[in-house]
């Protein structure tokens, strides 16, 4: 399974970046305005730091809007990908923007009839948002359950399923025992799948005992 991080902030994208453990970012337009500045260069500088897909999304609503501005975020770097929302003219820019080689992420599923109707539009991802159907009284991975089975029986389905609005480490592991394609985590998600506290624990006792034996032993070392 892959993992994107889901932000603009270029401190915890180098961070966990050098760690080994991104294959991409998504952002969207309220990530991008969190971090302020100027969308340009910040666009940039994810598209240099990262090797992997970087989603950047369009703002405009209708089709030539999302065909010009697509066009334009696609000289950010050949790691772009086409955010566009899950609309009717969303779809026909994919399918556009797909016959053109330009890869599309279809932003904003929350039903399995919408994440194949991007699928059949073109699209490289869907992404359905989970945290927001359980903030709602739906069960979001079970959203996941059903577009992991449905493109399994259509295998000319190449779609992958980007699985968006996490929440909490246990929505990972529960996108990965289903099969999801990618994760896109908040960095704090990311942060608290590092940890636990048998891992702290450890640590502190094995450097503890080490002082201990280096007080008798002045000289060792390793
Ligand atoms: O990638 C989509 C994500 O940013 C939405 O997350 O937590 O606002 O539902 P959330």
């Amino acid at each position: 399974m892959k993992i994107f991080l889901d932000t603009a902030n270029l401190d915890s994208i180098k961070k966990f970046n050098d760690m080994g453990l991104l294959d991409g970012i998504t952002t969207n337009p309220s990530l991008m305005s969190k971090e302020g500045g100027n969308p340009k260069s910040v666009m940039g500088e994810i598209t240099q730091i990262i090797q992997g897909d970087v989603s950047l999304e369009v703002v405009s609503t209708e089709y030539s809007g999302m065909m010009e501005e697509g066009k334009r975020l696609c000289e950010y770097g050949d790691n772009v990908v086409v955010k566009v929302p899950m609309t009717p003219d969303g779809l026909k820019a994919c399918k556009s923007f797909s016959l053109d080689g330009i890869p599309v992420n279809v932003t904003l599923i929350f039903s399995a009839n919408q994440a194949l109707l991007a699928a059949k539009a073109g699209a490289k991802y869907v992404s359905p948002f989970i945290g927001r159907l359980d903030d709602i009284g739906q069960d979001g991975m079970r959203l996941i359950q059903d577009i992991r089975q449905i493109f399994n029986n259509y295998p000319e389905f190449k779609t992958q399923i980007l699985v968006a609005s996490i929440r909490h480490p246990v929505h990972v592991v529960d996108a990965a025992k289903i099969g999801a394609d990618v994760v896109t985590l908040p960095p704090a998600v990311l942060e608290k799948m590092l940890q636990h506290p048998l891992t702290k624990i450890g640590l502190e006792n094995f450097l503890a005992d080490w002082e201990k034996f280096k007080e008798g032993n002045p000289d060792v070392s390793i």
